[in-house]
C-alpha cells in the first residue's frame, strides 16, 4: 500500500474556540499537526497580553500531546508601539478582520485607511510581527475578495517590510496578486481546493460547506489548485477549520465555517495524489510555512496510508466536512 510521510505538518490558520468546544477540537488538531496558527476571534476577541497568555495555557491544557505548538495571534486594533514591543514574544501574528465580515468579527476595523493604522503597522514591521488579513469588502458576496485586492496592494506598498498573509484565498485575482508584491503571501484551505459555490448551494443547501469567504467558481478553484499543487513558495496550508455546534449549522441563520481539522491531511493526500503532486505536499503543509514565518516546528512525523477511512458522522457536537463518507487515505501513525 502506498504511504506518505509528512514531517512537522503545520496548519497556519485554525479556529480552536474556547471552553467545551476547545476541548473537543484541540486534540484533533494536535494529533496530526506539529503546530497551528490560532485565530483570535473569540467572544470577546483576544486583544491583550494577558488574554493571549491565558488562552495559550487553556489550549495547551486541552491538547492531548505535548509536541504541539499553538502559534498565538491578537485580534487587530490600532495597538501602540509600546504595547507591541511588550507582547512581541508572546505572539506570531495579528489578525485583522473587516468589521462584520465573518463569525465573531464585529470588533474588526471599519476602514482600511492607512494613516490611522500607520503606527501599528510600522511597529509590526519593525518587530517582525506578521499581519494576517481576512480580505473581503462589504460588496456582493461573490466579489468581496476580488474587490479587496486594492487594499492588499495599498498595504503591501505602504509597509514593504511587513509580511502580509492573504488568508484563505478563494479567487484567481488573489492568486494573481501573489507575485506582484514581495511581501504578500497566502494560505489556502483544503475545502477551497475541492468545492465551488455549486457544492454549497447548487443543489440542496449544504450548511456544513458554508464558510467565509464563500467558495467561488471552477476557474478560481483551478487557480488555487495550480499554486497549491506546485507548492508555490509563497503559499502554505491553513485549514480555516472552524467548528460550530451541529444545531447552529443546521439552522436558519447558519454560521460560516467548515470543520476539517480531523480529515485535512487525508484530503490533501487525496488531492495531491490525484494530480501526481504528492512530492510537493511536504512543502505545502510545512516547509513553506516554516520559511515564511521563520519558525522551527516541533518534531512530529505523520505517516498516511492509501487505505479507506470512513469519516465519523460527528465529533461530539461538531459535524465534519465529508461526514459519513469514505476517504481514500488514512492516518497510519504519528511519531
Ligand atoms: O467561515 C469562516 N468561519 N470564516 C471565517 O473567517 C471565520 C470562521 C469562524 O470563526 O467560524
Ligand atoms: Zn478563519
Amino acid at each position: 500500500m502506498k504511504t506518505v510521510t509528512l514531517t512537522m505538518p503545520l496548519d497556519m490558520h485554525v479556529h480552536l474556540r474556547d471552553g467545551d468546544m476547545l476541548k473537543i477540537v484541540a486534540p484533533l488538531t494536535s494529533y496530526t499537526f506539529s503546530g497551528a496558527l490560532v485565530m483570535p476571534n473569540l467572544v470577546p476577541p483576544i486583544t491583550t497580553k494577558e488574554m493571549v497568555k491565558e488562552y495559550r495555557s487553556r489550549i495547551k491544557a486541552a491538547m492531548e500531546s505535548d509536541d504541539f505548538e499553538p502559534y498565538m495571534t491578537l485580534f487587530y486594533q490600532n495597538f501602540s508601539r509600546e504595547f507591541l514591543e511588550s507582547v512581541q514574544d508572546d505572539i506570531t501574528a495579528i489578525k485583522i478582520y473587516p468589521s462584520g465580515a465573518t463569525t465573531n468579527s464585529q470588533g474588526g476595523v471599519v476602514s482600511f485607511d492607512i494613516e490611522p493604522m500607520r503606527e501599528t503597522l510600522e511597529a509590526m514591521s519593525d518587530f517582525g510581527i506578521v499581519l494576517c488579513v481576512h480580505g473581503e469588502t462589504q460588496g456582493f458576496v461573490m466579489d468581496r475578495e476580488a474587490e479587496f485586492m486594492s487594499v492588499y496592494e495599498k498595504l503591501a506598498i505602504n509597509f514593504p517590510k511587513l509580511k502580509i498573509i492573504m488568508e484563505h484565498i478563494t479567487t484567481r485575482e488573489a492568486v494573481e496578486m501573489l507575485d506582484r508584491h514581495p511581501n504578500l503571501y497566502a494560505t489556502i484551505t483544503v475545502h477551497h481546493l475541492m468545492i465551488t459555490l455549486d457544492d454549497v448551494a447548487g443543489g440542496m443547501l449544504r450548511p456544513h460547506l458554508f464558510c467565509k469567504p464563500i467558495a467561488k467558481r471552477p476557474h478560481d478553484r483551478d487557480a488555487l489548485l495550480k499554486i497549491a499543487l506546485q507548492a508555490h513558495p509563497k503559499v502554505m496550508f491553513g485549514s480555516d477549520s472552524a467548528p460550530h455546534p451541529k444545531h447552529a449549522k443546521e439552522s436558519c441563520g447558519c454560521g460560516a465555517g467548515v470543520f476539517t481539522a480531523p480529515i485535512a491531511l487525508q484530503l490533501l493526500c487525496e488531492i495531491f495524489q490525484e494530480h501526481n503532486a504528492l512530492d510537493n505536499l511536504q512543502a505545502f503543509v510545512s516547509d513553506n510555512a516554516q520559511r515564511i514565518y521563520g519558525i522551527c516546528a516541533e518534531y512530529k512525523e505523520v505517516v498516511l496510508v492509501e487505505r479507506d477511512f470512513v469519516v465519523p458522522e460527528i465529533y461530539a457536537d461538531v459535524v465534519p466536512m465529508r461526514a459519513g463518507e469514505t476517504l481514500t487515505w488514512s492516518i497510519e501513525r504519528v511519531d
